[in-house]
């Protein structure tokens, strides 16, 4: 295989940095609930219900992580079998993710400032979008829709790495206001984590996977594989 591209490895190290505190440093919960030290402030609703929490915490970290591999041209051109088994992986972990988030959304029991109805229905329509964008692209991938399936899965991305956005804005608002945002500015800061990401996914889309030289390009890689 040809090595990744000064681009790719950018790319790489652009996601990891993004992702850095929810995907990476998000895992620091998950000792604390299978009985170990606790390191991070605490969360009463995941101690009460550990499962969702950390069933979504390491299959988002995953989806974040992996799932940047997969929007790597070299990767998908050189080794498609990689590209393959690793969508597998990326396409579950987005789908637990996606499905825990729902969960902890309607069952834990949070108070007013960190959830109010704003929120609620923003989060309980995202993780059912995202997991419909997930099936979306399984289901073009079947039908040899490439293009279908390449925006499906950058719109579940796109809303799956609303986590990493709410944190960026969330350190902005803080270093201005000096305090952590709480009540409609928190949900409001959230959401618009999620409408930011989703226009950025739109964009690429109409920048890349719309245009007609993308179309040529993969009708003529899936001639050559036929
Ligand atoms: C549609 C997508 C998502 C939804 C609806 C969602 C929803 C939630 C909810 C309801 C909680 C519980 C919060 C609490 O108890 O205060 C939570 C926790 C968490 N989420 Fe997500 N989430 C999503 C995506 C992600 C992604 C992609 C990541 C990682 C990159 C992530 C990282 C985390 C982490 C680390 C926690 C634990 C926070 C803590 O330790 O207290 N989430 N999420």
């Amino acid at each position: 295989m040809r090595r990744l591209t000064k681009n790719e490895w950018t790319f790489l190290a652009v996601v990891a940095v993004y992702s850095f505190i929810p995907a990476i440093l998000g895992l620091f919960r998950i000792p604390e609930l299978v009985g170990g030290p606790t390191i991070m402030p605490p969360n009463p609703r995941a101690v009460i219900d550990p499962v969702p929490i950390i069933l979504h915490i390491l299959a988002s970290s995953i989806f974040c992580l992996a799932g940047a591999v997969q929007f790597l041209p070299s990767v998908r051109r050189d080794r498609p079998a990689v590209h393959r088994g690793l969508g597998r992986v990326v396409v579950a972990a987005g789908a637990i993710s996606a499905l825990a988030g729902l969960w902890m959304t309607v069952f834990y029991v949070f108070p007013p400032a960190l959830q109010g109805p704003l929120l609620y229905w923003a989060r309980v329509f995202l993780s059912l979008a995202m997991f419909a964008f997930l099936f979306r692209a399984v289901i073009a991938l079947r039908a040899r829709n490439v293009a279908a399936h390449r925006a499906a899965m950058l719109r579940s991305y796109a809303i799956g790495q609303g986590a990493s956005t709410q944190t960026a804005l969330f350190i902005v608002a803080m270093a201005f206001s000096g305090v952590e945002p709480l009540d409609l500015f928190r949900e409001l800061i959230m959401v618009a984590a999620w409408v930011l990401n989703l226009l950025t996914a739109e964009f690429v889309i109409r920048r890349t996977v719309a245009t007609p030289r993308f179309s040529v390009a993969v009708s003529r890689r899936s001639q050559s594989q036929d």
